[in-house]
């Protein structure tokens, strides 16, 4: 997808995607590079959107793993589903199904998260609920990564993990925070 179709797709919808422009490739590296990939099985991407940093993961990721990447909008969707990799599954649901979604995959843990979802657009208690699911699906020591234009989401991350690291990409429009947090 070009960048002004991802534009229009987030003007037209941008009480669920939450921006008008994708994450650019020095934050995709950025955030992929802060994650421990090494040994993973299982990975999870939220808010895949069209897949722009779907790609940096799998090249990151080994090859017997399993990326799954949620996402709710139909049109990025079948965009994801046009990346040629037998490792990928997009699942077209809300990312509050995650535990239903990997136990039919056979997986009961995952090892790494990397979530873009819009919180801030979120009801709290749909946030909350998500990031606890996460929190308790994560294999100990399992990492969690989330995307932010803004640290007003910080103590969601802060009250389930106990601990947030910051880090901070310019180069991105607008400039991102990267929110790390590892269970245990
Ligand atoms: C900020 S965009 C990020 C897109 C892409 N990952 C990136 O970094 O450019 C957030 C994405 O989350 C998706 N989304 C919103 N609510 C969701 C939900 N409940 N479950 C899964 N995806 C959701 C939106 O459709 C949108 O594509």
């Amino acid at each position: 997808m070009s960048t002004i179709d991802f534009f229009k797709e987030g003007i037209k919808n941008l009480k669920t995607i939450g921006t008008i422009t994708r994450s650019s490739k020095f934050l995709c590296a950025k955030i992929v590079g802060l994650s421990q990939m090494k040994d993973a099985k299982c990975i999870v991407e939220l808010g895949a959107g069209d897949g722009v940093m779907t790609t940096h993961i799998l090249n990151s990721m080994p090859a017997d793993a399993t990326l799954f990447a949620f996402e709710i909008n139909s049109k990025f969707c079948d965009i994801m589903r046009q990346i040629n990799d037998p490792r990928l599954v997009v699942v077209e649901d809300s990312a509050e199904n995650l535990e239903k979604h990997i136990n039919a995959h056979g997986f009961k843990q995952i090892d790494v998260i990397f979530s873009a979802l819009p919180f801030v657009v979120f009801p709290d208690e749909v946030a909350q609920s998500i990031v606890q699911t996460c929190y308790d699906i994560l294999k100990p020591l399992g990492q969690y990564f989330q995307i932010h234009y803004s640290l007003l989401e910080k103590n969601l991350y802060k009250g389930i993990f106990g601990h947030v690291d910051i880090k901070f990409q310019l180069l991105n429009l607008p400039p991102a925070f990267i929110l790390s947090c590892s269970k245990g």
